[in-house]
């Protein structure tokens, strides 16, 4: 970040009432160095020449609002994020689109559960226009680097944190919000292959009253153990019990999941209901919706190990898959649990975890027609 204003120059988009959008002129690496990191992105390794920032303070509001270029932040050694976690972010994709320009996937759901984040969290909200516009110009800005691979995409990383010198333990009044971009291929370096996961029956990830419905970042540290303990255990991810009983399926690291009941046209899906300690993932609200249009059934209820178990044995469990932004569907090929390891389906990815997975990522890259809105144009064909 720099406080130069030398070469900036304030564009005619606003990022919120009376905060105008300055756009600095920033150093761009050249096409050469750009098409070799886009060939293999991997995830969150690179990120584009950008970055949009803005400030807050209490009596003042949101402020020096501007895109710059992408660079180490100073912050003190007090700020209070540093000590006390109060952070969100969320995650969301930019997709090149057949016709040259380039869409996002429902930013105003983000936008949403970013005020919904905030709120939890006691911080003050980015207004939801304002959200989209510094999303929507870091994006228009870098759109170089949106690439342009099979099933590649942008990645953006909207986060706040707070950011005032003081080690009283209440909420700052000074913050940061600021949107980086880093261009994607798959999450899971295995691609599509089903992952093995490992029940925690240790640790948590969240209790009732807890922040599990919001994306804050200590729910992620506070993860991290439980996800080596899996790896420990040879398996690809952590799945996540509910606090009370230890009985009934969660989510899978950092996406949600559903299991697929029967198979062909009258499969039906079944999803963990949003019991205040799941994350409402906006991927399992899209596909709630698109698979119920294909004709199967959707029900959101809670699902214990047991019947996940069961389910597997007699049959009627015949696929599982977990779902998120990052890592789109990721078929669940084997279980790994204390009270005893069970394989889930036929050990290749599902037909309907496929047809899914494929319907979503055409919706998503404009490859068929988006009957609900969900793509949001960003920046027009070059
Ligand atoms: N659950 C958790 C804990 C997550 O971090 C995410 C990722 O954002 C999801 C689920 C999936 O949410 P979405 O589909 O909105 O990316
Ligand atoms: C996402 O799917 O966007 C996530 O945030 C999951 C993970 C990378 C934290």
């Amino acid at each position: 970040m720099t406080d130069t204003l030398a070469d900036s120059r304030t564009s005619s988009r606003s990022f919120s009432e009376g905060v105008p959008l300055v756009v600095e002129d920033v150093p761009r690496r050249s096409t050469t160095e750009r098409t070799r990191l886009l060939e293999d992105p991997g995830f969150g390794r690179y990120f584009t020449d950008s970055m949009f920032v803005a400030r807050y303070r209490t009596g003042e509001g949101w402020y020096d609002a501007r895109l710059t270029a992408y660079g180490p932040l100073q912050m003190d050694p007090s700020a209070a994020t540093l000590h006390y976690a109060q952070s969100i972010f969320e995650g969301l994709k930019a997709y090149a689109q057949p016709d040259g320009t380039v869409a996002t996937f429902r930013p105003e759901s983000n936008a949403a559960r970013f005020t919904r984040s905030a709120a939890r969290l006691a911080m003050p909200p980015v207004p939801e226009a304002a959200f989209l516009t510094a999303v929507d110009a870091l994006v228009d800005a870098d759109r170089d680097w949106v690439p342009t691979g099979p099933d590649q995409t942008l990645y953006l990383r909207p986060y706040e944190m707070a950011v005032e010198p003081f080690l009283g333990v209440r909420p700052a009044d000074e913050y940061l919000f600021i949107v980086i971009a880093s261009p994607a291929g798959a999450y899971f370096p295995r691609g599509v292959q089903p992952v093995t996961v490992y029940l925690s029956e240790d640790y948590i990830r969240a209790a009732p009253g807890g922040t599990g419905d919001v994306k804050c970042a200590g729910n992620y540290a506070a993860s991290l153990l439980a996800q080596e303990q899996a790896i420990a255990a040879g398996c690809d991810q952590v799945v996540w019990l509910d606090a009370m009983e230890k009985r009934y399926v969660e989510e899978m690291g950092g996406m949600n999941l559903f299991f697929v009941l029967g198979s062909g046209a009258d499969a039906e899906l079944v999803t963990p209901e949003l019991t205040g300690t799941l994350l409402p993932g906006i991927t399992r609200d899209s596909l709630i919706t698109v698979a119920r249009e294909q004709g199967h059934p959707v029900t959101e209820r809670k699902v214990s190990v047991d019947e996940w178990r069961s389910g597997v044995a007699d049959g009627s469990i015949t696929e599982t898959f977990a779902c998120g932004t990052a890592a789109v569907i990721t078929p669940v090929g084997a279980v790994k649990a204390r009270t005893g390891d069970f394989p889930v389906g036929t050990g290749e990815p599902g037909p309907l975890t496929m047809q899914l997975r494929t319907h979503l990522l055409d919706i998503q890259h404009g490859r068929v027609p988006d009957r609900h809105g969900w793509l949001h144009r960003v920046a027009s064909a070059a």
